[in-house]
């Protein structure tokens, strides 16, 4: 039975009952409770909701991800059967557009098993109605893949992944939790620190008060996929906010109708995130066997994909549309705009050349 209480209940009779909670436990909540999380609810994306993404901008974001993997798939000589999977597929436009390309290549479409990850129903049933034509199936968990290759694709996925926060003080570093104080929800810290050898090296110097951030989640997802794609061939493309080498300082984020918000304030109804550590994604991908590309950021790869000349075959193809285009095309990769920000990470089967990365 649903309990009749808010979430923002619900997370203070746990609080006041069994003592603060982790950031990482009141992100979990927040985002993926059951019947109140945040991904659990209504379609988040869009005008009318918290945040948009770059496939929602243009079309030519997910069109040149297909090139990319038609690209791979060709260099892998075409298998006959192989495995696209999306992380967090928002309302499908992605996969929409890269299959719109991707399926011209003769024998793509027949050798395609798409499979997607996905927590959000609402989000679910738009992917559906978009996908139908390609067979989707979506998967509970990452131990039901078939035999053959599996490139991989994320857009904004891992900055929705629970992270720790840990803080220096004198006498080492503590867990930074979630707690009560008069009836509000406070950030403290836990009484005892952790164990010195459970942090990176690099942080011993660390200054008084510095704060460093971690995902876990993030880093055990990576882990498993990577293993899956060592052994089977393939590659992983991550897009996201993030940073390329393990740093310290707050990324912990909450987005509400388009602006920041409070992260302690209406959990549940705010989109709460984390830049990506893709240094902890590079060495969880590694340590697999995978090779791994240099960090591009969103502009360079897109650029170096053929966004001007996609933008200026849409043009010439829409007059009427040129300046939409123009606008979008600035969007995805100009340095004060989407560009620098997002990062683009790629892990893959050694041999293999992913198109878009300066090495
Ligand atoms: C920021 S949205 C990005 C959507 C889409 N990739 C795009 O670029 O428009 C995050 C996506 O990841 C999904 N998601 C978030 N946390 C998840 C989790 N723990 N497991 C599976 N999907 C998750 C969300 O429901 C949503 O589809």
């Amino acid at each position: 039975m649903n309990s009749p209480l808010t979430l923002s209940q619900q997370i203070d009779i746990q609080i006041a009952t069994s003592g603060p909670i982790s950031v990482a436990t009141y992100m979990g909540l927040c985002l993926t409770h059951p019947t109140h999380g945040y991904y659990k609810g209504a379609d988040p994306l869009g005008a009318q909701g918290d945040f948009i993404t770059a496939p929602e901008i243009s079309q030519m974001f997910g069109e040149l991800i297909g090139f990319f993997l038609v690209n791979l798939w060709q260099q892998m000589d075409e298998p006959k059967r192989f495995t696209l999977l999306e992380l967090g597929p928002g309302r499908g436009t992605l996969m929409a557009d890269i299959l719109r390309v991707a399926c011209r290549a003769p024998g793509f479409r027949d050798a395609l098993s798409l499979k997607l990850f996905e927590t959000n129903p609402a989000l679910t049933a738009q992917q559906r109605a978009r996908l139908e034509a390609y067979e989707p199936k979506w998967l509970e968990n990452f131990n039901d893949f078939d035999q053959g290759p599996v490139l991989i694709v994320a857009n904004e996925f891992f900055d929705a992944l629970p992270i720790r926060q840990f803080i220096r003080k004198a006498d080492g570093w503590h867990e930074r939790q979630v707690g009560l104080a008069d009836g509000k929800r406070v950030f403290g810290l836990s009484p005892t620190p952790i164990p010195p050898e459970t942090m990176p090296d690099g942080l011993a110097g660390a200054e008084p008060d510095t704060l460093f951030e971690v995902s876990f989640a993030a880093g055990e997802v990576m882990s498993v996929l990577s293993k899956i794609v060592a052994k089977q061939g393939g590659s992983i493309l991550a897009i996201d906010y993030g940073y390329g080498q393990t740093q310290t300082g707050e990324t912990l984020q909450g987005v509400r109708n388009h602006a920041y918000a409070d992260v302690l304030d209406n959990p549940g109804e705010t989109d709460l995130s984390a830049h990506v550590d893709f240094g902890a994604l590079i060495g969880a991908a590694r340590l697999a066997g995978l090779s791994t590309q240099p960090l591009a950021t969103q502009g360079e790869f897109l650029t170096r994909l053929g966004i001007d000349e996609r933008a200026a075959a849409l043009s010439r193809a829409n007059p009427g549309s040129a300046e939409d285009i123009r606008l979008a095309r600035d969007r995805l990769v100009q340095s004060q705009q989407m560009g620098d920000l997002f990062k683009v990470f790629c892990a893959h089967s050694p041999g293999l050349i992913p198109a878009g990365f300066a090495s």
